[in-house]
C-alpha cells in the first residue's frame, strides 16, 4: 500500500514540476530570496501516517495559512458571539489585501488581512497601550497552539518578520482603517506585530500535512492523539476555509479542487478532506490571486485522481 502511494505520488509531483509558471513573492523583500525551485508535497492520513515526496521537510513561513489558525484559537477563547460581532463569514470576491468590509464595518472574513489584522488584534487586552512583554505572551500562546497543532514545536523567521514589519504600509493602512471605524478595541500596533510574527512562523509540507488532519480530526492531532481544538471550532474553520481561503480564486478552487483550503505567499498551501485528510503543498511560485501555481495544480490532481472532491 505504502510504494503503492509514494509511486502515485512521485508520478503527480514529476508531471506538476514542469510547470515554471508564476512568480516568488518579492513585496516582502525577504520572500524574494527562497529557491522558486522548492516543492514539496505531504498527506497525512488518519491514523497520523504521513506520505511525502520533495521538499518536504525544508521550512518555508506559513504567511496567510495562519489565518485559519489563529482565528480558530479567537473561536476557542472568545467564543463565537465575540468573534462573530467583529467578523463576518462572507467571501469578499476581493484581493486578501482589499479593505473589504460589510454594511456594520465588519471586515468580510476572516482569510483576508483585515479580518486576520482584526482577529490578532482580539487576543490581546483591550487597551491602547498593550505592553511588548504582553505581545510577546499572547505570541507564545498562539506559537504553543500551533505548534501543537502540528505535534513538534514551531518557531520564527526572524529575517521574515523583520521584512514584513518594515515593509507593512499596507497591513498598518488596513489596521488604522479598522481602528478609525472604531472595530479595534486595543493598540493597532500590537495588533500588527502579532499578525507579522504569526505569518512569519516556519512550517514543512509535513507540518502542514498534519495540521490539516488535524482540523479534518475534528481537532484530535493524529500523532499526538491530543485534542487541541474542538469540533465545532473545527467545523466553522473548514466552512470559511471552503468559501474564502482561496480568496478571489476560490470560485475556481471549490469548483475544481472541491477541498477547504488555504493559501500562503510563502509558497504553502494547506487542503483538508474533512474527516480523512490533511495536505501540505510548497513552492513558491505565485499566481495573480496569491496562490501557489504547481500547488494548485498537485492539489487539482488529486483530488480528481483519487476522487477527493466533497460534492
Ligand atoms: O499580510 C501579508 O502581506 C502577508 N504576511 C500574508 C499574506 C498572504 O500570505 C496572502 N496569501 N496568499
Amino acid at each position: 500500500m505504502t510504494s503503492l502511494v509514494d509511486g502515485y505520488l512521485s508520478h503527480i509531483t514529476s508531471a506538476c514540476a514542469a510547470d515554471l509558471s508564476g512568480a516568488v513573492a518579492d513585496y516582502i523583500p525577504e520572500l524574494a530570496q527562497v529557491d522558486p525551485e522548492g516543492y514539496g508535497l505531504s498527506l497525512c492520513v488518519h491514523d497520523g501516517h504521513i506520505y511525502s515526496r520533495g521538499d518536504s521537510s525544508v521550512e518555508f513561513t506559513i504567511q496567510s495559512i495562519s489565518k485559519p489558525l489563529t482565528y480558530a484559537l479567537a473561536l476557542s477563547r472568545l467564543g463565537y458571539v465575540q468573534v462573530d460581532t467583529k467578523i463576518g463569514v462572507e467571501p469578499s470576491g476581493e484581493a486578501f489585501n482589499e479593505i473589504s468590509v460589510d454594511d456594520r464595518l465588519r471586515p468580510k472574513n476572516p482569510m483576508i488581512n483585515a479580518g486576520a489584522i482584526l482577529t490578532a488584534s482580539m487576543l490581546l487586552p483591550p487597551v491602547r497601550d498593550v505592553a511588548p512583554q504582553t505581545v510577546d505572551e499572547i505570541f507564545d500562546e498562539l506559537v504553543a497552539f500551533y505548534s501543537a497543532c502540528a505535534g513538534r514545536q514551531l518557531s520564527l523567521d526572524p529575517a521574515v518578520y523583520g521584512s514584513e514589519a518594515a515593509t507593512g504600509a499596507r497591513n498598518r493602512a488596513i489596521a488604522y482603517m479598522l481602528d478609525s471605524f472604531g472595530v479595534i478595541d486595543t493598540d493597532p500596533e500590537a495588533a500588527l506585530d502579532l499578525y507579522y510574527r504569526q505569518c512569519s512562523l516556519r512550517v514543512t509540507t509535513d507540518d502542514l500535512a498534519v495540521i490539516g488532519c488535524t482540523i479534518a480530526n475534528g481537532g484530535v492531532n493524529p500523532r499526538t492523539g491530543r485534542q487541541v481544538l474542538n469540533q465545532e471550532v473545527a467545523q466553522r474553520v473548514l466552512s470559511v476555509m471552503t468559501t474564502c481561503g482561496m480568496y478571489d480564486g476560490a470560485g475556481d478552487w471549490v469548483s475544481s479542487v472541491g477541498l477547504p483550503a488555504k493559501s500562503g505567499v510563502g509558497g504553502g498551501i494547506l487542503a483538508i478532506l474533512p474527516g480523512q485528510l490533511g495536505i501540505g503543498v510548497y513552492s513558491p511560485r505565485l499566481d495573480r490571486h496569491g496562490n501557489s501555481v504547481r500547488g494548485i495544480d498537485t492539489c487539482r490532481h488529486l483530488s480528481t485522481d483519487l476522487g477527493l472532491h466533497m460534492f
